[in-house]
């Protein structure tokens, strides 16, 4: 579907989120996984994380509804029934890469399937260390299906992660869970730390480098939670709202891990008018209020180790990047081709369009120039942080620009384009 917009001068008045979709999957896995019931407020309204709870239901998991409230009935450990289907992680990555690190540790087969951008994306950098962790597990040219046989005793491992990844830590760490000796995770480069928080693992730091312990000690219990809103969705808000002239928005209860926080902080060195006020915790998650003003944005060096992140803000950040005084470049991303999209070509490509001076490098890309041709046809190549970055870009420009493929909104924010109107104006 296409979407032509016509330019937001203004924007004004308050924001929540639905509850951030790392977060939500992974409420909803301890949930399962814990023998009893958990409650979850604010669950995300995603795509993403209905693919998760579907094939808990194929698990054999009970979810119902209270108000909106929704509460799990948890299998425990070894509780869930052999799927009769295959399971289809549909889009999300993060399903599919956790789901692996609990079904190798089962005593029953499964096969995980995905939509064709999942079925694209790499399964070698999960399926190397649960493969270590003595998991059977088997795919086709390191792409899905993933098969997964009920095999031999699971065996700890300490694993230092080849790549900057939250899905694959998270992956050995639930499969570590049914181990009774530790296993270890060691991350270069600090990644969103929700499993970490969520289970309360205990964490030691060896020479920078951060070194995270699963074990059964730590297997989850059934809990209530309440989850912060998604700080992902609500950086399209704060990057329009910061663009717009004479604009000011309040966003509310939205999550400020610092771990996926990144962009806010350079946003702000940016010269962005972004205030944190209000501060509290949700199982161990930190959570407050933002309040964002039009502001003058300058460019600045983004520095490598804020990379893992703000990995999923770049096409957001690279929008921000257009209208700042000076180039925007950033580097040492290659990840963002491993994404829903090659984001660094989706981006590349309809940055392009407005006919700005754009360098494409294998990790990264560079913006210089101005806006020569305002009226483009951005496409979102299914990818949903794509179809709202340019539709923010969209909104900035007007002059009947346009964005092909908008209905993949949905995979993290089905409510995006209402909450454009209600603060339009
Ligand atoms: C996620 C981790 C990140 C992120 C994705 C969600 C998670 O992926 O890009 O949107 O919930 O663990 P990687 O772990 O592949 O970097």
């Amino acid at each position: 579907m296409k979407k032509l917009f016509s330019k937001i001068k203004s924007v004004k008045g308050e924001l929540s989120f639905a509850g951030d979709k790392s977060i939500s999957h992974r409420a909803i896995f301890f949930s399962s996984m814990s023998k009893g019931k958990s409650r979850i407020q604010n669950l995300s309204l995603s795509e993403d994380v209905k693919s998760t709870k579907k094939i808990f239901e194929q698990l054999g998991v009970k979810f119902s509804y209270h108000n909106s409230e929704l509460i799990i009935e948890g299998k425990g450990k070894t509780g869930f029934n052999a799927p009769k289907n295959f399971l289809d992680c549909g889009n999300s990555g993060t399903t599919v890469r956790l789901l692996s690190g609990l079904l190798i540790a089962q005593n029953f087969s499964s096969t995980l399937i995905g939509d064709e951008s999942l079925s694209k994306r790499p399964m070698q950098r999960v399926i190397e260390p649960l493969q270590l962790m003595c998991g059977k597990i088997e795919s086709t040219n390191s792409n899905l299906p993933l098969t997964i046989f009920p095999g031999n005793k699971l065996k700890n491992i300490e694993y230092t992660l080849p790549v900057a990844s939250a899905q694959v830590k998270s992956a050995v760490l639930i499969a570590g869970l049914h181990i009774q000796d530790d296993t270890k995770v060691i991350e270069k480069f600090i990644t969103r730390d929700h499993t970490e928080r969520m289970l309360a693992l205990p964490i030691e730091n060896r020479d920078n480098h951060k070194i995270i312990l699963s074990s059964e000690k730590y297997y989850p219990e059934p809990k209530d939670y309440f989850i912060p809103g998604d700080v992902s969705s609500s950086a399209f808000f704060i990057v329009l709202t910061l663009l717009s002239e004479n604009s000011v928005v309040l966003i509310r209860d939205v999550s400020l891990n610092p771990t996926r926080t990144g962009f806010i902080e350079i946003l702000k060195h940016m010269n962005a008018k972004i205030l944190i006020d209000n501060v509290r915790y949700s199982s161990n998650e930190p959570y407050g209020d933002i309040l964002v003003k039009s502001s003058d944005l300058k460019n600045i060096v983004i520095e490598n180790d804020i990379i893992p992140n703000i990995i999923d803000e770049i096409p957001i950040l690279s929008v921000a990047g257009v209208f700042a005084e000076g180039s925007f470049e950033i580097r040492n991303c290659k990840e963002l081709r491993y994404k829903e999209s090659d984001r660094i070509k989706s981006i590349c490509e309809n940055l392009k369009m407005l006919g700005l001076e754009v360098q494409e490098y294998d990790d990264g890309f560079s913006i210089d120039g101005e806006i020569k041709n305002a009226s483009a046809t951005f496409n979102s190549f299914g990818d949903h942080r794509i179809a709202m970055a340019f539709s923010v870009l969209a909104m900035l420009v007007g002059n009947n620009s346009s964005v092909e493929g908008i209905e993949c909104v949905s995979i993290s924010n089905p409510k995006f384009f209402e909450q454009v109107e209600s603060i339009n104006g």
